[in-house]
């Protein structure tokens, strides 16, 4: 199955929108702006940066070399340029992390649903007791499982329809709508009063608070941020064309998708700062307790740019989580599809079928199965760890150490150049940091993490 007649994406815009959309996500408007408030602020954010210059973007043409070079599917992508070897497990472990990472991403996607829905009813006006509200959703054993399922069944509407048709108009029509969004939101927060202590807070670096534990989770957040280390642009990068420019388009996808994040710092802490008493580093909590209490503190005299504000915030939610979702579920369709013979309508079912069972218990672990805990950890928090502290950290060093030490030199560097149509002065330090900085620094991240 993995011929010439493979689908493609038609467009460099819709390659570019199609990455940042699955870079783009609740890593960077629910769990980036967390992060940062119980990290320090500014200083966390600087080495944020720096992670992402000089790890992630490397990591994401690796990524994107192996993918379009192969024309496969992530887990046949390594059988083609290392057949006979272990290689195949990289490729493999990515598939069964996408599985992972879809089934309780799905779940956090599915309260951005319920969120968006309870903001147009605007039933959150006459609510006085967030932290209820949200205890009392997710530990519903209906609601947030159906939400998720929902969210399942939105991603595979767009899968089924296919590479050029599905991913990439549907990304052409949301990441410019998330984009828009979110400027607008940015605007909405500045001109709260008391906004600027928030903006402060963010741009105003703090070095004393930097630990070794501050840097491991910059660097854990670079990674879960641009999705690297588990195949998902590898996957997407199969479908590029030719002329793609793969270091070009890793370095605009790296700031769509930073710029993303900072902007959602933009919106989050100056509106929290503006509500006295609220604290910035209220944890996972912020966005989902903490904002809806912004929203209706904040415009407590004009309840319908309040009602604005939160409906447009949450449907921002909603497109970042898709866009997200659908590179995931493309990683597990596309595997099947090509490996089994499946037909990717069928293949979509599949991963659909399995990440709405394996979701339930994801689901359930707010409620009923809160006490079922595997070393402290509920079904949740096991997929969570699995994948972003061990798959991710662990499938980025190997990526870099396949393109750096295993791949044939003149491949890597007819592929990074268009075989030689592009100018590369950064190949050199490219292969440095592929070879000796990435594996070493990730290396350090995951024993840090693992030793936790
Ligand atoms: N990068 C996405 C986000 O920021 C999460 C993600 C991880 C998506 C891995 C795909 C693969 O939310």
């Amino acid at each position: 199955m993995l011929s010439k007649d493979r689908a493609n994406f038609g467009s460099k815009i819709g390659i570019i929108l199609a990455s940042a959309g699955s870079a783009v996500g609740l890593g960077n408007i629910w769990r980036f702006p967390c992060e940062v408030g119980s990290n320090g602020g500014a200083a966390f954010i600087l080495i944020y940066l720096l992670c992402i210059t000089f790890l992630g973007i490397p990591v994401m043409v690796s990524e994107f070399l192996i993918g379009r070079h192969s024309r496969a599917n992530t887990a046949s992508a390594y059988q083609i340029l290392a057949p006979g070897t272990h290689w195949k497990w990289l490729g493999l472990m990515g598939v069964v992390a996408a599985f992972l990472i879809l089934s309780y991403y799905a779940v956090v996607a599915g309260w951005t649903l319920e969120y968006t829905f309870a903001s147009a009813a605007d039933r959150f006006s006459g609510e006085k007791d967030f932290t209820g509200f949200f205890n009392n959703f997710v530990s519903n054993p209906w609601k947030p499982a159906a939400c998720m399922a929902l969210f399942l069944l939105l991603t595979h509407i767009v899968i089924v329809r296919g590479v050029k048709e599905g991913i990439e108009k549907f990304s052409k029509i949301m990441m410019p709508m998330l984009l828009l969004i979110i400027c607008m939101l940015v605007i909405c927060s500045f001109s709260m009063p008391g906004s600027i202590e928030g903006l402060t807070f963010l741009l105003k670096p703090d070095f004393s608070k930097v630990t070794t534990k501050v840097v491991l989770s910059a660097m854990g957040q670079a990674f879960f941020s641009l999705s690297l280390g588990m195949g998902c642009l590898c996957t997407y990068a199969s479908y590029f064309s030719d002329e793609a420019n793969l270091m070009k388009t890793a370095a605009s996808v790296a700031s769509i998708d930073t710029l993303v994040a900072i902007m959602a710092g933009f919106i989050i802490f100056p509106a929290v700062y503006s509500v006295q008493g609220l604290s910035p580093d209220a944890g996972p909590g912020l966005v989902f307790v903490t904002l809806p209490n912004v929203f209706r503190i904040a415009f407590g005299n004009v309840p319908w740019l309040g009602y604005i504000f939160s409906l447009m915030f949450y449907v921002l939610l909603v497109l970042a989580a898709l866009t997200s979702t659908i590179s995931l579920h493309e990683v597990s369709t596309a595997y099947i599809h090509e490996s089994y013979g499946i037909s990717r309508k069928q293949a979509a079912r599949i991963v659909t079928g399995i990440c709405i069972f394996l979701g339930i218990f994801c689901s359930l672990s707010f409620g009923i199965l809160s006490d079922t805990t595997w070393m402290g950890m509920t079904v949740f928090d096991l997929f969570d760890f699995v994948t972003a502290k061990l798959i991710m950290p662990l499938g980025g060093m190997l990526i870099c150490i396949f393109t750096g030490w295993y791949l044939d030199r003149r491949l890597v560097q007819a592929e990074v150049t268009n075989r030689g149509r592009l100018r590369l002065p950064f190949f050199g330090i490219y292969i440095f940091i592929l070879r000796y900085v990435a594996p070493l620094a990730i290396g350090i991240i995951f024993v840090n993490e693992l030793l936790k």
